[in-house]
């Protein structure tokens, strides 16, 4: 029952596809997102546990009715919210591929190892690493910042932590970050027994980039307090507006001040090869670890996030166990003596084959043409007076707000909130808001090579519509 005839496999793999193929040819013009509706949510939260077997087309024809028609939504060219791309369609097919193979990845002398190995090069030199450094590709960006704090905490404690913990640590550690910072770093503080009452949030400036000197004299002062400074984890492109804080800088400050460099790239560590920002990222290079998230600018489909540590063996020591029942092929150390997880999926196979089919030129064009749309996005935006500009980023986020003349700050929030939720539910578009400075702005990340100039223009036409709508229904 459970086995299909390579037959039966074949037709309804190739009705799958035809599902997904249909779905991309009509992209552009299905909802970004439609509200599910009520009694279809219902519907799908609470499905009796299946006691009997059910027929295989029937199962694909309710993932064609029931499910399909309710994308998150980030295959269509008008999705800005947070940090989604569109999955490149190859790299489903590897994903396809990877699970037919199914190999865990957690070491061994089979070809996924060497192809995780291979991947893992190219990523070490797009972002300045030597090869003989760490990597892990991991499930997502919040985890790749866990396990690169993870390597830092075992370093500053000098091994001790494995065995000991923090029980017979003097002074406690210290991270910074800045307020821009993302919460995952907050969660790995917290998760690492660091706690969150000891991970800074440095100001930024008015590019909300990390000010080094109150960073500088924050450090001074947590030394005061007998505090132990260990870590500084700079954002290679903030979630909220996309800045990089100055890494050259900081790396500098993290060399003389004794502290581990680490630095969140998760949404924007490939703007490296950007041509517009590329030089912003002069020294990550010399950053001790790196978190990076292929699953964003790299198109390729949830899940895959990537660590990269400077020194490999500290990153092998923080987590290498090797019981005897896994000694028996040991071509190469295993993945899983460089991150918490044992049994791994084979993520590399859809980098692998996406970043062949593209190559470095192709990204450098795609990431490039999404910061382009951005800065045309900002043009359109201040040539519209009832728009006002925010913030605009180096990379491909902008934020931004309906700011209509001599409406309260308090309402203007509340029109701008309310301007999302009409928005969103008109599947014209998806976006979100997030506040910068106690306002609520509109923000839009473009990493999507789907879309157009003139999907900027209905996004625009859709919120200024729903301003309206918004500021009528507050009048009546
Ligand atoms: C700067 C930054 N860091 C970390 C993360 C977390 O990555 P993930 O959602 O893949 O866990 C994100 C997600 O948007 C991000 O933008």
């Amino acid at each position: 029952m459970i086995d299909l005839s390579p037959d039966e496999f074949r037709r309804l793999g190739y009705r799958a596809i035809d599902l997904l193929a249909e779905q991309m040819a009509r992209i552009g013009d299905l909802p970004t997102r439609q509200p599910v509706p009520a009694e279809h949510r219902e519907r799908l939260l609470r499905q009796p546990l299946p006691e009997t077997p059910s027929d295989p087309d029937a199962l694909l024809e309710r993932f064609r009715q029931d499910i399909l028609p309710y994308p998150m939504g980030n295959a269509s060219p008008r999705f800005f919210a947070w940090v989604n791309s569109p999955p490149a369609p190859l790299a489903v097919i590897a994903d396809l591929l990877a699970a037919g193979f199914d190999p865990s990845v957690a070491g061994g002398d089979h070809a996924a190892v060497y192809v995780e190995h291979a991947v893992l090069n190219w990523l070490k030199t797009i972002m300045g690493y030597p090869t003989e450094a760490g990597g892990v590709l991991v499930s997502g960006g919040s985890v790749a910042n866990l396990v690169a704090l993870a390597v830092m905490r075992h370093v500053r404690t000098a091994g001790s932590i494995r065995a000991r913990g923090f029980q017979d640590q003097a002074r406690p550690m210290v991270v910074y970050t800045s307020t821009q910072g993302h919460s995952c770093l907050q969660k790995a503080v917290e998760l690492l027994g660091i706690g969150h009452d000891h991970l800074r949030k440095i100001p930024v400036d008015a590019d909300y980039c990390m000010e080094v000197d109150a960073l500088r004299q924050q450090i001074t002062a947590d030394r005061a307090l007998g505090l132990e400074p260990v870590c500084v984890a700079a954002s290679a492109g903030t979630v909220n507006t996309g800045a990089v804080d100055p890494l050259a800088e900081l790396a500098d400050l993290c060399e003389a001040e004794k502290l581990w460099f680490h630095v969140d790239g998760a949404y924007g560590g490939f703007g490296i090869l950007s041509e517009q920002a590329g030089a912003l990222y002069a020294g990550i290079e010399r950053a001790d670890s790196i978190a990076i998230d292929p699953h964003k600018w790299l198109y390729v489909p949830v899940e895959c996030g990537c660590t990269l540590v400077r020194d490999a063996q500290a990153m092998r020591d923080s987590f290498s166990v090797m019981p005897p029942y896994l000694r028996d092929d040991a071509a190469l150390p295993w993945f899983s003596e460089y991150t918490i997880q044992q049994t791994r999926g084979f993520k590399a196979l859809k980098l692998w084959m996406v970043m062949q089919q593209i190559g470095i030129t192709g990204y450098q064009e795609l990431i490039s043409r999404d910061i382009a749309l951005a800065r045309t996005l900002q043009q359109k935006i201040q040539a519209r007076p009832e728009f006002e500009l925010v913030a605009a980023g180096p990379l491909s986020i902008t934020c931004f707000r309906l700011a209509p003349a001599g409406m309260s700050e308090a309402d203007r929030n509340a029109l701008n909130k309310a301007a999302v939720g009409i928005v969103q539910r008109s599947g014209e578009a998806f976006l979100t808001s997030t506040e910068l400075d106690g306002k609520v702005v509109l923000r839009v990340c473009i990493v999507n090579f789907r879309t157009t100039e003139a999907d900027l223009d209905r996004l625009l036409d859709a919120i200024q519509q729903a301003g309206e709508q918004g500021r009528s229904s507050r009048q009546d």
